[in-house]
């Protein structure tokens, strides 16, 4: 029997048992979730996910894992370069690692650029086979990004200093059906960050 009681089949096998006993587990009542922000470079995707951030830890005890796309650079994916093979690799790991936080009832907040429709449903699945995926695709468009150019990487590209560079000289394909879309040109980030906000707790996911 479990620890509320239920009873298992006796023909369960031994890894129905573990999978049974690790979703039931108190510690796993809460369903494990990502947040997958996704956009060019410059649209808003670390900033909007630090307010989003915030507003988790305000609001409840849970643990919170950020992935952010500069420091999964520096680290986990420390030595991959820009061609698409190295971003996929990038997304993978991404994906691999949140699916473990998620298989243990957490919460990651993924903040890649992500630029390839392949590697972003590869991510999901990984995740889905434990718990919940939110794709929230940063729509800023190429302009405003170019024109923010916070870190002259734009300025870079366009002088051809830096070749293969997203939204330039290299795709962005952009997210069909994400959970959410949200141009920060248009709105503030306290209101973006209460948008994602708002849509989880709706669907009792915060
Ligand atoms: S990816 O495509 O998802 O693997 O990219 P990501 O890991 O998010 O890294 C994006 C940051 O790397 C810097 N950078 C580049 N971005 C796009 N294209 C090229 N060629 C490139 N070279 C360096 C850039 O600062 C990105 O940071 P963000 O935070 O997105 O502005």
């Amino acid at each position: 029997r479990l620890h509320n009681g239920e009873a298992i089949p006796e023909w369960f096998t031994f890894p129905d048992v573990v999978k049974i006993l690790r979703e039931r587990h108190p510690a796993n009542a809460r369903q494990g979730l990502a947040l997958f922000f996704t956009g060019l470079s410059g649209s808003g995707k670390s900033t909007l996910a630090q307010a989003v951030v915030a507003r988790l830890l305000e609001t409840s005890s849970r643990p919170v894992t950020v992935l952010d796309g500069d420091e999964v650079r520096r680290h986990l994916s420390k030595g991959l370069g820009f061609s698409r093979e190295d971003r996929d690799a990038n997304i993978t790991r991404i994906g691999f690692v949140a699916s473990e936080v998620v298989r243990h009832g957490g919460v990651v907040i993924c903040a890649p650029i992500a630029p390839y429709a392949n590697a972003r449903t590869e991510a999901r699945q990984l995740v889905e086979a434990h718990g919940r995926f939110v794709e929230i695709h940063v729509s800023t468009p190429l302009e405003i990004c170019e024109a923010r150019d916070r870190k002259g990487l734009y300025a870079a590209a366009r002088a051809g200093k830096i070749k293969g560079f997203t939204g330039i000289d290299d795709p962005y394909e952009t997210p069909v059906t994400p959970e959410l879309r949200i141009d920060t040109s248009q709105v503030s980030v306290a209101d973006a960050a209460n948008k994602v906000f708002e849509w989880l707790q709706a669907q009792a996911l915060a």
